[in-house]
């Protein structure tokens, strides 16, 4: 039974890794700073939305002390804890650095300090920047969209070779990573941090990359929440939710609870691998939906306004992501279960973590 330490425990994916092991009967520790720009000022350092047999501990996983502490007689990290999304502006930027990238140096030198081998990092499908498309030449990456084309409603990439629109593709895990802005650069430092660790040390990692993870206690109100999380939030203040582009993004939409289940494979995944092993798995469902999709299902289940599509842009975003979710299913036994029609239904229903009522300026 591996005692597991979860970084971000608190949070919306960390919280719901959190249960699933108490439930397996696996010991757990919580280590959240309750970021004052996610977390309403009433549920900080609590851990009441935790099972009460979890050990919590509020601290910073930047501050080298602490983590050293919280590290004491741990098998195996998840790590969770990141400032995450697109962001509201580029002064983030060395927020999104300090928390992610610094956060996760501190931890990986405190672990190698305990002698911790196991790790479980909650990368993202933000490392691959665009998915992968094919024109009529074959396999084609896209290059970022101009200011230009978006603001004229040219949302697909044109293939650089062929000037043409092209078919896109899932991507699977070894496709080239390309992140398109700072929070995808995080993430990939990040995973470049664990691979430097493991073979500093013998470590053993599985990177998640996950897709569009969506579920109850999606954080409400924060200006960094997920698409899933900003509609449900429009519909239960009485709007239609705003789709923006022309609503045919595709994604894959992923269910935290099928998220939470991949990270306890993960975790099983690391015992007993060669020292040095750092593989990354695609988290998903395996079925891709448009966006605007998304918002239709989600208004319908919830019985709301239709959702408005905006023809708005914000430059960060890609066109298409969707996922190869092959060697998740191969090496890890991982399947998604929840099924859309399913998972929308019940998110319409869920409740969402209590909007922040303000923005912290804690960093
Ligand atoms: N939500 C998604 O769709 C998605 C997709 C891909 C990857 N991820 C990754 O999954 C992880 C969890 O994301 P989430 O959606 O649950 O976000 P979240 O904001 O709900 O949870 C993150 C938690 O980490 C904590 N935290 C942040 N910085 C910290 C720090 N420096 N020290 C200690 N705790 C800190 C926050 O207080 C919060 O409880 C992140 O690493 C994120 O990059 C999420």
């Amino acid at each position: 039974m591996p005692h597991v330490l979860v970084t971000g425990g608190a949070g919306f994916i960390g919280s719901q890794v959190v249960e699933a092991a108490v439930e397996r009967g696996w010991p757990v520790r919580v280590l959240d700073s309750w970021r004052g720009d996610v977390h309403a000022s009433s549920d900080i350092g609590l851990g009441r939305r935790l099972p009460s047999d979890v050990e919590v501990v509020h601290a910073d996983v930047r501050d080298a002390s602490a983590v050293f502490d919280a590290l004491d007689d741990i098998d195996v990290i998840s790590h969770h804890a990141a400032k995450v999304g697109l962001g509201v502006d580029f002064d983030d930027t060395t927020d999104y650095v300090d928390s992610n990238d610094l956060g996760t140096a501190v931890l990986l030198t405190q672990a190698a300090r305990r002698g911790i081998r196991r790790l479980v990092l909650a990368s993202s499908m933000v490392v691959y920047g665009e998915g992968r498309y094919r024109d009529a030449l074959g396999s084609a990456s896209a290059l970022a969209r101009s200011q230009t084309d978006l603001a004229a409603g040219r949302f697909e990439p044109l293939s650089p070779r062929t000037g043409l629109p092209m078919q896109p593709e899932p991507i699977d895990e070894d496709a080239p990573l390309d992140p398109r802005n700072v929070y995808a650069a995080t993430k990939v430092a990040q995973e470049n941090l664990v691979r430097a660790w493991a073979r500093a040390g013998g470590g053993v990692a599985a990177m998640l990359r996950y897709h569009n993870v969506y579920g109850p206690r999606m954080p409400g109100g924060t200006p960094y929440a997920g698409v899933a999380s900003l509609f449900r939030s429009a519909l239960e203040r009485g709007d239609a939710p705003q789709v923006f582009e022309d609503g045919a993004q595709r994604r894959d939409f992923v269910h935290v609870a099928d998220v939470a289940r991949a990270n306890l494979a993960a975790i099983e995944w690391t015992s007993g691998r060669e020292p040095g092993d750092v593989r990354a798995f695609n988290i998903a469902s395996g079925h891709p939906h448009t966006v605007g999709e998304f918002a239709a299902a989600l208004s319908r289940a919830y019985g709301g306004p239709d959702p408005i599509v905006t023809g708005e842009f914000r430059l960060g975003d890609v066109r298409h992501i969707t996922a190869s979710a092959r060697r998740a299913s191969r090496e890890l036994g991982f399947t998604a279960q929840v099924d859309f029609e399913r998972g929308v239904r019940e998110f319409a229903a869920a409740v969402l973590r209590p909007a922040v009522e303000r923005r912290s300026a804690e960093r």
